[in-house]
């Protein structure tokens, strides 16, 4: 038989496939983080496309620079100043093809087998399963209800620990749905800054807030010379077009770009031109707070289902935007052990491990509320509170 590389065995793998394969007929799925269709713009893609083809396919059907189509990484370059009240020079930007490419570049350009990187814990499984594969040493940090414990990376730090970078998710954190508070985001960029640390910030939650309060400034922002910011299209678009940025220490994106050419040496012209378009029109003002408040929704339908029906035997996370809760159990009850009678009940979730770099987890889990009709919280808990 084949004997396949020490690499390719990482244990979250069966998981993501799972979710990305999506629930079974019937069932309810609490699983992915993904959009819901209905925040998919397809009238004004459907004019923007057609005009694409037409009027350009010699950009928009050809390759691109590794570093993105010229127009678009201006485009980006003006909407992070924008958003963030920072402009990027030229050369500390680069266009990804999503979140997860951004993470997978940086462990081509920074991993070593044997490499140490810090994390939340929990933190996104794509990005565990990256580094497992990378064949790093993945160190998990505390967190609490207000982000990343500072404080307890600072001990690590003390202790010798040298991480390559930190890899973190500071709103709306994906599984826990945490937001990094304003003190600690300063701590942290003056913490990495002393111990030479790269912090890599993953925003693709950062513009699901469910209110128009004031968003607390990016990491990137504060600290752009210690941290590269990961961003995706795929949340506030749509992940069909697997559209992303990386920001950051100029020398860091460079070599970002580089190791594209051994991934796919490009972002599709096509994706790339349909956000430019789409974002030089406006739409992302309109069509934003439009899917904002649908999550909100969501999350208003999915907590008083929560507190209903599981009000005196579980707690959970009580996010202030993106797509996760994070559910504790009662003691005793097992996460990955309930699975397969949820699922023969006809409701799905992820359970805490895959979450974890380390064990940890089995008390809890992840339920998303972005895919569900807002009518079917109700019946999906209602399903899960039985089979608890
Ligand atoms: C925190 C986080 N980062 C990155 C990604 C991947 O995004 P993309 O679709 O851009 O690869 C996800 C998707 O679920 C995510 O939750």
């Amino acid at each position: 038989m084949y004997e396949f590389a020490r690499r390719a065995q990482n244990r979250g793998a069966a998981e993501l496939a799972t979710i990305l394969a999506g629930p079974p007929p019937g069932a309810l799925s609490m699983s992915g983080g993904f959009p819901n269709p209905a925040t998919f713009p397809t009238a004004d893609l459907d004019e923007i496309v057609a005009r694409l083809l037409r009027d350009e396919p010699g950009v928009a059907l050809q390759y691109a620079p590794s570093e993105g189509i010229p127009s678009v990484r201006e485009y980006l370059i003006d909407r992070q100043e924008r958003l963030q009240g920072r402009r990027p020079e030229p050369e500390a930007l680069t266009v990804t093809s999503g979140g997860m490419e951004c993470i997978a570049l940086l462990c081509q350009s920074l991993l070593d087998p044997g490499d140490t990187v810090a994390v939340e814990a929990p933190t996104y499984l794509g990005a565990l399963m990256a580094f497992a594969a990378a064949e790093a040493e993945v160190v998990g940090i505390p967190m609490d209800a207000s982000g990343l414990v500072v404080d307890a990376l600072a001990e690590r730090l003390e202790a010798g620990a040298r991480p390559k970078f930190l890899y973190v998710i500071p709103e709306y954190q994906n599984p826990s749905g945490w937001t990094l508070e304003l003190d600690r985001r300063n701590a942290l960029i003056e913490l990495c800054r002393r111990h030479g640390v790269l912090i890599v910030e993953d925003v693709a939650y950062r513009e699901m807030a469910f209110d128009d309060a004031t968003s607390l400034p990016s990491l990137w922002s504060l600290g752009p010379d210690v941290v590269l910011q990961a961003g995706t299209f795929s949340k506030i678009f749509c992940p069909g077009v697997r559209l992303g940025w990386a920001a950051g220490p100029a020398n860091v994106v460079a070599q970002l770009a580089a190791a594209k050419q051994l991934t796919d040496q490009c972002a599709g012209g096509l994706g790339q031109r349909m956000v430019e378009e789409y974002g030089r029109a406006g739409h992302f003002e309109r069509q934003i707070p439009r899917a904002r408040a649908l999550y909100a929704s969501h999350w208003r339908a999915l907590a008083a289902a929560l507190e209903r029906e599981l009000g005196d035997r579980c707690t959970w996370s009580e996010p202030t935007g993106g797509f996760f809760t994070w559910l504790t159990l009662p003691e005793g009850s097992d996460s990955v052990a309930l699975r397969a009678a949820a699922t023969e009940a006809g409701v799905t979730y992820v359970p805490g491990p895959p979450f974890y770099a380390a064990d940890g987890g089995r008390g809890e889990l992840r339920l998303s509320f972005s895919h569900l009709a807002e009518g079917e919280y109700d019946e999906a808990v209602r399903r899960f509170a039985s089979v608890l």
